[in-house]
């Protein structure tokens, strides 16, 4: 694969108080240089021969290798959010900003703040979308290779002293005054309406229980403490409890193979929450049949393991 070079996609006579020689060297040396690099770097790792390469030579070119690829698509980025006045955002995305951040002008201040840490040092700055949890972060890259997995950057700052020095010399300060005065909120825009459609990662998809309720351990917390009356079935079969040493505190155990057994002890006027080690099984099933039985019943989702996993407090199981 050989990567192409992007054209400048702002224009530098229109920017204000970031000349357009900056720009010019700042796209030929750093963005050119990236580029050249990334072909050189994507070459080598074309013509090795992986069965005959050290695990530690190819660590190093995949190393190299994501260095320079991020620094092609941040500095991309970084032009292409530059050729505006800074001012206004649109509607869409001021609202998107102030729901994640707060206001505005509180996103600002953690964007200009997070900018001036990095005076004198190096890195980015980036605005990005994170469809996992449908929302924007600011977010710190540093060695152009700390991007959040799976995030859409969609406006970039880069704090490199090569991005400001020729010009500003040390005065990092005004070369983000300048920059967030030239921030093209539009094309910020555009792309921020690109990323909302990136669908967020698959969640786990238990077909077979479709129409059984689930809830998550952190709604079982709340439940919890809220101190609203549920009864929780710990669901885990025999077999797997006999070697078990915790319970979920606030759990009861019973046998899942031995409903009738205890079906009769639960009201039916309080909720019941019952899982099983992993969530995948047991608790739906015992949770479908308590359903089908008119209690409402929902299985925790990730079962004991995930109970643990937000440190939700346990007892030792006798
Ligand atoms: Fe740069």
């Amino acid at each position: 694969m050989r990567y192409q070079l992007a054209p400048l996609y702002c224009r530098p006579w229109t920017l204000n108080g970031i000349s357009a020689r900056l720009i010019e060297s700042h796209y030929e040396n750093n963005y050119g240089g990236a580029l050249n690099r990334l072909n050189a770097i994507t070459e080598e790792i074309e013509q090795l021969d992986p069965g005959n390469t050290s695990g530690q030579s190819l660590a190093r070119l995949k190393r190299d290798e994501i260095v320079a690829l991020n620094s092609t698509l941040l500095h991309e980025l970084y032009f292409a959010s530059l050729g505006g006045d800074g001012r206004v955002l649109p509607d869409a995305l001021a609202s998107a900003v102030a729901k994640d951040f707060g206001s505005v002008d509180r996103w600002r201040q953690e964007f200009v703040g997070i900018a001036n840490g990095l005076a004198g040092g190096s890195g980015w700055v980036l605005l990005t979308y994170v469809p996992r949890d449908g929302r924007l972060i600011n977010q710190i890259a540093s060695e152009h290779s700390q991007s959040i997995a799976g995030g859409v950057p969609i406006l970039a700052l880069d704090m490199y002293e090569h991005a400001y020095h020729l010009e500003f010399g040390a005065n990092a300060g005004a070369y983000i005054a300048a920059f967030m005065r030239n921030i093209d909120w539009s094309a910020v825009k555009a792309r921020y309406d690109d990323a909302i459609k990136v669908a967020p990662p698959r969640p786990l998809e238990q077909k077979e229980f479709g129409d059984v309720p689930s809830i998550s351990v952190e709604e079982v917390r709340e439940m919890l403490k809220s101190g609203k009356p549920v009864q929780i079935i710990d669901a885990r079969p025999k077999h797997y409890t006999t070697k078990a040493q915790d319970i979920m505190e606030g759990a009861v155990w019973r046998d899942p193979e031995r409903l009738d057994d205890w079906i009769g002890t639960l009201s039916k006027t309080e909720p019941v929450v019952t899982f099983c080690v992993y969530g995948f099984h047991i608790g739906c099933q015992t949770a479908s049949t308590l359903r089908n039985a008119g209690f409402d019943a929902r299985y925790m989702a990730g079962g004991h393991y995930a109970w643990k996993a937000i440190k939700g407090p346990v007892k030792l199981f006798e």
